[in-house]
C-alpha cells in the first residue's frame, strides 16, 4: 500500500476592513513612509477594530472562508488547531471558541505558540495527525491580533505588524503529494532579543508595566534581522539539500513576511526569481502566524498541483524552519 502524505486541499483567509498606511504612523510616531518602506517593504497593514474582537474573531472570518470555498461540513472537521501569539485569553483556548462558532463540534482543540513560526510548525504538527491516520479533516488556522501586544509609542516595532488570519485543511492523500519533509529549530537563548515579557507567569502585570508598555512585544531589531537572515537562509538550504532539489525544481517561497529585506536575503542564499518569491507583506506587515496562509490564499490561483512549495519561518524563541509540501490541487 502506497504511503499516506498530508495535502492541503484548501485554503482561506480573513483580514479586517481598517487599513493602518505608513502615512498615518506618521502622525503617530516619529517615522517616514520612506524609512519604513526602505527598511521594510510594508506599505500598510491591517488593524482589528472593535472592542471585544480578538484573535478568535480573525480565525473565526478565515475558517468560514475555507468552509465556504470548500463546501466541507464543519461536522467532518476533526482537529482545529489555532496557531497563534495572541490568544483571546491566557486560559480556555481560542481554537476551542473558534471551533464552536463554526459548527466544528465533533472536532478537539488546542491553540499553538511558537511566534512567527506558529503557522510553520503547526503544519508539521497537522501533518503528523494526517499521516499517522488517526484523523482525516485537520484544519490548521494562523492567526493574529498583533495590535492588542503593540505598544504605539515604539517606532521600532509598531510599524512592521498588522492583524489577520489564514487557514488550511490538512487531508491524507496516497499520491506523492503535500507535506515530504520539514527542518525545524528552536534556540531559547534568543527570547531575550523578542518577546512580550510581561502577563506571564515569571512576570506578572503590575501598574508599572502597564503605564510603561511592558506588556507590549518588544525586539532588538538589529540582532533579530541578523540571526533571520541566517537561519532562514540556512534551513531552506538544508530543505534544498535534503531532497535533492536545485533552485529549478522550486515552485515558490513561501516565506515568512517579517521584512522584505529577509525574505530577498533568502531568496538570494537560494538564487531563487523574484517572480518564484510570494510577497503581500506591503499590504499587511507581518502578521506573525498569518503570514504564510495569507500567501497562500493570494497566490492560489496560481498553484498547480505538483508544485514545489519551499516554506521558511523565523520568530521569537527564537524558532525556525523550513517545509517542503508539493501542492495538491489545481484551483
Ligand atoms: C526593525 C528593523 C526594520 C529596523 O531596521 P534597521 O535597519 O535594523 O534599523 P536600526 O534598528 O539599526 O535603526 C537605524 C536607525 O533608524 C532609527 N529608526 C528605528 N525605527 C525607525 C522608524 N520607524 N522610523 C524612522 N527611524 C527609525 C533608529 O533609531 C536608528 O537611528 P540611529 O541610527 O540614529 O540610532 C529591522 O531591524 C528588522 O526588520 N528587524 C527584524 C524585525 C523582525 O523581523 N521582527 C519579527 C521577527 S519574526
Amino acid at each position: 500500500m502506497s504511503k499516506t502524505s498530508a495535502a492541503i486541499t484548501a485554503v482561506g483567509a480573513y483580514v479586517p476592513e481598517y487599513v493602518l498606511t505608513n502615512q498615518i504612523l506618521e502622525t503617530m510616531v516619529d517615522t517616514n513612509d520612506e524609512w519604513i518602506t526602505t527598511r521594510t517593504g510594508i506599505k500598510e497593514r491591517r488593524i482589528l477594530k472593535g472592542e471585544g474582537k480578538g484573535t478568535s474573531f480573525l480565525a473565526i472570518n478565515a475558517a468560514k472562508d475555507l468552509i465556504k470555498k470548500r463546501g466541507i461540513d464543519p461536522k467532518d472537521i476533526e482537529l482545529v488547531i489555532v496557531a497563534t501569539a495572541t490568544p483571546d485569553m491566557k486560559a480556555a483556548s481560542t481554537a476551542a471558541f473558534t471551533a464552536s462558532e463554526i459548527g466544528a463540534t465533533n472536532a478537539f482543540t488546542f491553540d499553538m505558540d511558537a511566534a512567527c513560526s506558529s503557522f510553520l510548525f503547526g503544519m508539521s504538527v497537522a501533518a503528523s495527525y494526517i499521516e499517522s491516520g488517526r484523523y482525516k479533516n485537520v484544519l490548521l488556522i494562523g492567526a493574529d491580533k498583533m495590535s492588542s501586544i503593540i505598544n504605539y509609542k515604539d517606532r521600532a516595532t509598531c510599524i512592521i505588524f498588522g492583524d489577520g488570519a489564514g487557514a488550511v485543511l490538512f487531508e491524507p492523500t496516497q499520491e506523492n503529494l503535500g507535506l515530504q519533509d520539514e527542518y525545524l529549530r528552536s534556540d531559547g537563548t534568543g527570547r531575550e532579543f523578542l518577546q512580550a515579557t510581561y502577563g506571564g507567569s515569571s512576570y506578572p502585570i503590575t501598574p508599572e508595566v502597564l503605564e510603561n508598555g511592558g506588556h507590549c512585544a518588544f525586539q532588538e531589531g538589529r540582532t533579530v534581522f541578523k540571526n533571520a537572515v541566517f537561519n532562514m537562509a540556512d534551513a531552506t538550504v538544508k530543505i534544498l539539500e535534503r531532497n535533492n532539489l536545485s533552485k529549478d525544481d522550486v515552485n515558490w517561497l513561501v516565506a515568512h513576511q517579517a521584512n522584505k529585506r529577509i525574505i530577498d536575503a533568502t531568496a538570494n542564499r537560494i538564487e531563487l526569481e523574484q517572480e518564484k518569491v510570494m510577497m503581500n507583506i506591503h499590504k499587511y506587515g507581518n502578521t506573525t502566524s498569518a503570514t504564510l496562509p495569507l500567501l497562500l490564499n493570494d497566490y492560489e490561483s496560481q498553484l498547480k498541483k505538483g508544485d514545489n512549495l519551499i516554506f521558511a519561518a523565523f520568530g521569537g524563541g527564537f524558532n525556525w524552519g523550513s517545509i517542503y509540501l508539493k501542492w495538491a490541487y489545481n484551483s
